[in-house]
């Protein structure tokens, strides 16, 4: 049987004092098997010599365009850039300067780390490094709203003593945090994909949105309603939406998962704000996925104030939530729409019911209990022709597979 490859990533590091923190960082990684290659801009190497992360990664460190057309992960393809970030499962930028986060909020190319940050398919880390006054900067704090709105992972940083005598916000994350934070998220991202040959770039120009996640509905100013969605199965979606080349806007509840790259996030809590975010997205959109799990009730009137205990009992009076899904598939001029049912029991009879009750064309049904925070699942998809299994698979292969259920029945509503 084939051995899983190990994970890869390409460690850029920028010129900041923290540098020195990064050859801690490179010897972490390597203890837990990830194979690193190190990069580094002209400033950097004014910090740590290239030997150094030479001798703890064991490869040659890029620095000049030159050094990555020798690379031989790179397919030997001359294009130096393009071949180097390809190799890697994600890019890592430890310390990434205020400078160096404003070129890649910008598009910026004009050094060889730069240019492999913009001609990535993988994903991208950043752990920022700078003096607190340009920390707080608006122009940093735009950078760098501007990389999450990427889908960048912004790591840290974090307040302490800095290297110019001040104390404030801006120290990198000590080096035992980022490589516990980068193994977590290799963990838990999707092995790397190849990106699909055009042909196969089947939903290019078509908007999609969808919802993700559970909502929380406040009854307290600490205590509330949820549920025990992970987000997994909606943010599959996404990601297989965003290979197809989608555009894809993503409306999420809370949870603990990495957006996916190229998307456009709206983060929300409640059903309410779910529901908002979802009516100002409306109009863009031409399919609609309805994966959140979404409260159906809301607390009549959450206090402002943690509730005392008091010695008897404690009535809440909850008031329905609007069904977003209806709401959008009863629309005059509706997107192409899928539901999603989680039910504990009678699974074919429910979803058949809810399918037709919520007037959307596909729906797609699982067992909860397997379902719910799962890695994996099975799914049934209903639609006008009849029941479809997609059998039991990783969520991110059964996303792929509904998608090319969904281009399927949105292609022939809607000839090209
Ligand atoms: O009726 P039920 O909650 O089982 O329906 C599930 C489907 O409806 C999912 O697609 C879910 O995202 C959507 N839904 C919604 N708004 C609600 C309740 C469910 O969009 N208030």
């Amino acid at each position: 049987m084939e051995q899983p490859r190990s994970k890869r990533i390409l460690l850029g590091i920028t010129g900041g004092i923290a540098a020195y923190k990064t050859a801690e960082l490179a010897r972490l990684l390597a203890k837990q098997g990830i194979e690193v290659q190190a990069a580094m801009t002209g400033a950097a190497v004014q910090f740590i010599a290239p030997l150094t992360m030479q001798a703890l990664t064991g490869r040659p460190v890029l620095v000049n365009q030159r050094d990555a057309v020798d690379q031989p992960d790179t397919g030997g393809n001359g294009m130096a850039h393009i071949g180097a970030s390809r190799a890697a499962d994600a890019i890592v930028i430890a310390p990434a300067t205020a400078n160096f986060i404003a070129k890649l909020a910008h598009g910026l190319a004009d050094d060889l780390l730069s240019a492999l940050c913009l001609a990535r398919d993988c994903p991208l880390l950043v752990a920022p490094a700078m003096n607190r006054q340009m920390w707080e900067n608006p122009a940093t704090q735009r950078n760098i709203a501007q990389l999450n709105a990427d889908g960048a992972i912004v790591l840290g940083p974090c307040s302490g003593a800095q290297a110019c005598g001040e104390e404030g916000m801006g120290r990198m994350l000590e080096a035992e945090e980022l490589a516990r934070n980068i193994v977590k998220f290799l963990a838990s991202s999707p092995p790397a994909t190849p990106l699909p040959h055009p042909r196969e770039r089947e939903l290019e120009g078509v908007r999609i949105l969808v919802t993700a996640g559970p909502t929380y509905e406040a009854i307290d100013a600490v205590r509330g309603i949820t549920n025990r969605s992970s987000g997994k199965m909606g943010y599959a979606v996404a990601q297989a939406a965003l290979e197809l080349g989608a555009e894809v806007t993503l409306v999420s509840g809370q949870t603990a998962l990495s957006k996916p790259q190229g998307a456009r996030v709206a983060d929300v809590t409640s059903a309410a704000e779910m529901f908002g975010a979802v009516k100002q997205y409306l109009a863009d959109t031409d399919i609609f996925i309805g994966v959140a799990a979404v409260a159906d009730y809301r607390v009549a009137q959450p206090s402002e104030q943690k509730i005392k205990k008091g010695g008897g009992n404690l009535t809440l009076e909850l008031l329905p939530n609007p069904d977003i899904l209806a709401y959008v598939a009863g629309l005059p001029q509706p997107p192409f729409c899928v539901g999603f049912a989680a039910e504990s029991e009678n699974l074919r009879e429910q979803a058949a019911a809810k399918r037709k009750a919520k007037k959307i064309p596909l729906l797609a049904a699982n067992l909860a209990q397997q379902a719910i925070g799962a890695d994996e699942g099975e799914l049934i998809l209903f639609d006008d022709t009849g029941e479809h299994l997609l059998p039991r698979a990783d969520k991110h292969a059964l996303a792929r597979a509904l998608l090319r259920h969904i281009v399927k029945l949105y292609r022939q509503g809607k000839p090209r």
